[in-house]
């Protein structure tokens, strides 16, 4: 199937992680997250492990924990010894609390404010991902008061155009994220932070998009910073520690998107920043890249009941599942492809073509059209494959559903890393 911890058992039904998801959906209710922590692990692993060893001793991946943020996540990181990337205090709070060496985060946002920018000198934040001026000044202000040296890095924006999907695209020149190199503004910023006190800075950032397959885009990146840093070491002496790339490579949702090897194309762009490094007669920096999406999109897939089906004839057909776009609102905002399955009847032929409808009150809630499915009952079980990214972390409570459990299945075993929200918990903020 689309990945290796999914397969089909002898009595039809879908496994994941070693895992019958119907048993699942019996003893922990639907709808319900399901992630796979050994492939969590293995995919972070390989990131570590490339890196280190085409890239460099001091190069690293760090989990962009936005893909998916929950106590149990950080943990997996810390047992890899892996560094995180924050983007809120939100998730901040959430890495705190699962006892992570906050040293070893990254902390980023283009908007941090006073008391964001307090708490993550307060927690030991390892480097503050700097965004602007503002921040920077801040930064620099509160590290002052507590008699401290702030690392840093830079955002800057290397006005890449990556080519994929316009609302995951941040690196062009006008985005509301980082300095841009282009129009000097980049450059201005450095000067600035050479006489700022209370900060070191460490190296610089950039993220052009996400859901990207090929090396190209990031070493075309690579490149313009390559270049920049080059520039600053020729006019200011200055020394890189870190290059951040940012976030990672692209992941299969359907049998249309490529089988890729994370390792090969780590070596493959490794190769061609070393080739820019000697172009412009610099010593490597370490490299950095922020995976989320490769770590956990395929770790993760998200169990449904059907209730209503409807045959409109001569127009569509409907199945209808008992979540929809408030624990995955992916289709309704960037019209994502996912992989549908009928889990109890894996083996039955798929002859039912009909669009998967959510519960919400909104014509768009949909998580799917076109879909082929054996013609559902009411009470079959529905799986959307690879909801392991930007699912569970972009989930809300639109109409007061309440929000799935996350079922973390490791070796086999599954058990509850976060609980069903209760009606009551929707209760519970209200004076
Ligand atoms: N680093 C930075 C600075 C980022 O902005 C992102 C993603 C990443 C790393 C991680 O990129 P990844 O490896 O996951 O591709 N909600 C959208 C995705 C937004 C991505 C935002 N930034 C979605 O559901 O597709």
């Amino acid at each position: 199937m689309l990945h290796k911890n999914l397969s089909v058992n002898s009595a039809g039904h879908l496994e994941f992680a070693g895992v019958d998801t119907t048993e699942i959906a019996k003893e922990y209710g639907t709808p319900a997250y399901l992630v796979d922590e050994n492939l969590v692990l293995e995919n972070f692993s390989t990131y570590q492990k490339a890196m280190k060893e085409y890239m460099g001793e001091g190069s690293m991946p760090l989990f962009a924990s936005k893909a998916l943020s929950y106590t149990g996540i950080y943990r997996l990181i810390s047992e890899l010894n892996g560094c995180i990337d924050i983007v809120s205090p939100g998730e901040l709070y959430t890495a705190v609390n699962a006892g992570f060496d906050m040293s070893r985060a990254f902390f980023h946002g283009s908007n941090k404010t006073d008391a964001d920018i307090a708490f993550g000198l307060k927690e030991n934040v390892g480097y503050f991902v700097v965004d602007n001026v503002f921040e920077l000044e801040e930064i620099s202000k509160q590290a002052s008061a507590l008699g401290k040296t702030q690392k840093i890095l830079l955002r800057v924006t290397p006005g890449i155009d990556p080519h994929t999907h316009a609302k995951i695209n941040t690196g062009k020149v006008d985005s509301k994220f980082g300095a841009p190199i282009e129009t000097g503004i980049a450059e201005k910023l450095f000067c600035k932070v050479l006489e700022t006190p209370n900060v070191q800075l460490e190296g610089f950032h950039s993220h052009i998009g996400s859901q990207i397959f090929e090396t190209e885009p990031f070493s075309d990146a690579a490149r313009i910073m390559l270049e920049f840093i080059a520039m600053l070491h020729e006019k200011y002496q200055f020394e890189t520690n870190y290059l951040n790339l940012g976030g990672g490579f692209g992941v299969r949702y359907t049998e249309d998107d490529p089988v890729i090897d994370y390792a090969e194309r780590i070596k493959k762009l490794s190769g061609e920043i070393r080739e820019h490094c000697e172009d412009f007669g610099i010593k490597q920096p370490n490299i950095l890249m922020e995976p989320g999406r490769s770590i956990v999109a395929a770790a993760g897939l998200t169990i449904y009941e059907i209730g209503s089906t409807k045959e409109i004839e001569g127009f569509k057909n409907y199945a209808s599942i008992d979540g929809g776009m408030t624990d995955n609102p992916r289709y309704a905002l960037y019209q994502s492809p996912y992989t549908c399955v009928l889990a109890n009847r894996m083996n039955d032929e798929c002859d039912f073509v009909c669009t998967i409808a959510g519960r919400c009150c909104e014509s768009g809630d949909l998580i799917q059209e076109n879909v082929a499915i054996p013609k559902p009952t009411r009470g079959d079980i529905l799986a959307v494959l690879v909801t392991g990214a930007y699912n569970y972390s972009m989930a809300s409570n639109y109409n007061r559903v309440p929000r799935p459990p996350i079922i973390a299945i490791r070796d086999g075993k599954p058990r509850v890393a976060v609980r069903r929200e209760t009606y009551a918990d929707l209760c519970a903020l209200d004076a």
